[in-house]
């Protein structure tokens, strides 16, 4: 995916100003415990290199605060070329031999959807901290599991996406907070493209378009409009069989369709829709997205997020004094979306809190779990996970994207 241009830093904190931003967009200082390195670079493992860690690793090589120790990967040869590529010291063809034969910090988990839960548990088990992509485990149980486990170990896990950190999502987050769209009542958001063609496990149980898709725009949502309290949805499949690259014929196991709505508090609700059957003339790699894939309307106001949440461009925003609407933000300064893991490294070694957080992973993957648990039921399932919201606080990462 094509990198974000220049940052225009100065026009970004004069809209964000404009709106009053300040309080969203403030760092926050933690309190020092062992888990934070000052001053220290980071000790990184990447674990899975396939076709993401083509995006992470330049990303991570560019990152000050992270020093790259080692690769693993179960088919070797990607480890070894990726070690080679990177200039990084050691490759492992497991993560047992891994853990067993360098000392690192954080272990980031770039591996099939199904594995992270067991690999981030191996992980945090002998003491390491965890970024990993989506979704963290199988399962909500199993993810507030770990992050238990994380705790009692005085250890950190996070989880993909960092929809969050763009400065068109903390735009839209001060927007309702200051009330410029009044109460806000209603808000859809959808990504879909024809699907991932190079591995079957997308396709396969415990794969699927919700963890895979439907997750951004289920983190922007409840990161601007607020924790969901229920879910009512449908899923369905809709290709029944896929060819990919490392299997002829995948049989269609997870949703590669779905929609579902939320109840945020004070009645707000919101539709999602993603999967693996959208006609998208912009591709897998989004490029060339320009109308809205996320909007919010109000008693006061309406606001549309212009291009993906991941790879955005702009926020109109109309208001009764500007009933035309006028575009904010339109320069995404150096927010990528597989930027994640290097704001959290940078959070590590400096002692701030990123805006990034786990108990908002595990809420979005609660919600894509109840999400099936409606389907299956045909029930509208309540929730019991939250998080800290509004989401203040946190940095704009320092290094270069
Ligand atoms: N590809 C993208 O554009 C993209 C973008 C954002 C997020 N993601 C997420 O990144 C993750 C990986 O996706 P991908 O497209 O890179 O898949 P991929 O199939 O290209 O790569 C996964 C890699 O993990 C390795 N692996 C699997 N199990 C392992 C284990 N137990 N130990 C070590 N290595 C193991 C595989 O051999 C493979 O090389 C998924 O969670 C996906 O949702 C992908």
């Amino acid at each position: 995916m094509e990198k974000n241009q220049t940052i225009h830093r100065k026009k970004f904190l004069q809209q964000a100003v404009a709106l009053g931003a300040g309080s969203v967009i403030a760092p926050q200082i933690l309190k020092a415990n062992n888990f934070f390195k000052a001053d220290k670079k980071i000790r990184v493992a990447v674990i899975g290199c396939g076709s993401v860690s083509n995006m992470y690793f330049p990303h991570l090589s560019k990152n000050p605060f992270a020093e790259l120790v080692c690769t693993c990967d179960i088919i070797p040869e990607r480890a070894q070329k990726a070690a080679t590529k990177y200039n990084i010291p050691k490759w492992y063809p497991n993560i047992t031999d891994m853990l067993a034969g360098t000392n690192f910090d954080l272990m980031i988990n770039l591996t099939n959807m199904q594995e992270h839960e067991h690999l981030n548990r191996q992980a945090i088990q002998s003491g390491r901290n965890v970024w990993s992509e989506k979704p963290m485990a199988n399962s909500y149980k199993a993810g507030a599991e770990l992050l238990e486990l994380a705790k009692s170990k005085n250890l950190r896990i996070w989880g993909a996406p960092c929809v969050v950190q763009s400065p068109q999502f903390v735009f839209m987050a001060q927007a309702v907070k200051d009330g410029k769209l009044g109460k806000p009542a209603a808000a859809t958001a959808h990504y879909g493209h024809l699907g991932p063609t190079w591995s079957a496990f997308f396709y396969e149980k415990g794969g699927g378009s919700l963890p895979d898709l439907g997750v951004y725009n289920i983190a922007s949502l409840t990161g601007i409009l607020g924790p969901a309290r229920s879910v009512v949805a449908m899923t369905s499949i809709i290709t029944e069989t896929r060819h990919t690259d490392n299997k002829p014929v995948v049989k269609v196991e997870a949703e590669d369709n779905a929609a579902l709505l939320m109840e945020h508090s004070n009645g707000t609700i919101s539709h999602v829709m993603c999967g693996f059957n959208y006609f998208d003339p912009y591709g897998h790699e989004g490029t060339g997205q320009e109308k809205p894939t996320i909007s919010i309307v109000g008693t006061k106001g309406s606001m549309h997020l212009i291009g993906y949440d991941w790879k955005p461009f702009g926020v109109d925003l109309a208001t009764p004094e500007d009933e035309k609407g006028t575009r904010y933000v339109t320069d995404a300064g150096n927010y990528v979306w597989e930027m994640g893991a290097s704001v959290i490294i940078e959070g590590m070694a400096t002692g701030k809190e990123p805006r990034i957080n786990v108990e908002h992973a595990l809420h979005v993957l609660e919600i894509i779990e109840a999400t099936r648990t409606s389907q299956a039921t045909g029930k509208r399932i309540p929730l019991q996970s939250t998080f800290k919201w509004p989401m203040e606080g946190g940095f704009t990462y320092s290094g270069r994207s």
